[in-house]
């Protein structure tokens, strides 16, 4: 039953309810909790392909959900599950995961990777992406996030498939494919 017929049938019923609890529409908590079956409680994910969306910036939040609607962002999901959202439902969902914790879990990451990766972080990418990725600054949370997300959204950028913020394009275009999978290791070594 959905909702419009349920109210038909309370008010078949002769039960009376109050018209603006239909018309008040979802709060940001309710619109977000559609969210947390693959992005975890509160946004806080359990991995691994599925990105943290707590402590990630609102803005960060309703601009990536505006590029999946447009279908400028590849995704496998979330391109359709956009569709759905007004620009003001992203910003509710934006500021409501914005309040919530990230959480680091360990994760399994190869040592040599790592270390690669740091050195090239610090070449060209702690400008944007502090203290190893952990400021959100406008690029987002990196530091901590699931390694087989960082690693598929990586690739992406460098088949451009995904489309390079400025500023990190010219960075991206002298890195190899192992220079990107080495750079994810790092951040995902982040605790
Ligand atoms: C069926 C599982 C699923 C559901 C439900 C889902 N997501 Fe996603 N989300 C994903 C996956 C997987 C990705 C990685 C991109 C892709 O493959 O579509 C992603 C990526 C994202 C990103 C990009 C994060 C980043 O770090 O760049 C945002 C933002 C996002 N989702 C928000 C939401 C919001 C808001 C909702 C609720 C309306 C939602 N998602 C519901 C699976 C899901
Ligand atoms: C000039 C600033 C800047 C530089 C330099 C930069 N980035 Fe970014 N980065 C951004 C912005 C802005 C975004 C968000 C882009 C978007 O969502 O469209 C981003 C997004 C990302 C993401 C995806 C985050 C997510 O969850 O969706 C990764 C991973 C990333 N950057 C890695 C790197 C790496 C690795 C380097 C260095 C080779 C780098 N960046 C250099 C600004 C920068």
């Amino acid at each position: 039953m959905n909702a419009k017929q349920l109210r038909l049938a309370l008010l078949a019923g002769g039960l009376s309810i109050s018209t603006s609890l239909w018309a008040a529409g979802p709060t940001p908590a309710m619109l977000s909790n559609t969210c947390s079956a693959c992005h975890g409680g509160f946004g806080q994910s359990v991995g691994p392909s599925t990105p943290t969306l707590a402590g990630q910036p609102a803005a960060f939040i309703s601009d990536a959900m505006k590029k999946f609607k447009s279908g400028e962002r590849p995704g496998t999901v979330m391109g359709r599950i956009a569709k759905g959202y007004t620009d003001e439902d992203f910003n509710a969902m934006g500021e409501f995961f914005s309040k919530q914790k990230f959480v680091r879990y360990p994760q399994v990451v190869d040592a040599a990777k790592v270390a690669k990766g740091k050195e090239l972080h610090n070449q060209g990418c702690n400008i944007c992406h502090q203290e190893n990725g952990r400021q959100p600054g406008v690029g987002g949370v990196i530091a901590g996030q699931w390694l087989a997300y960082l690693l598929i959204t990586g690739n992406d950028f460098h088949a451009k498939k995904r489309p390079l913020p400025k500023g990190m394009d010219e960075k991206f275009a002298s890195l190899s494919k192992d220079d990107v999978e080495a750079l994810m290791h790092f951040y995902a070594s982040q605790q």
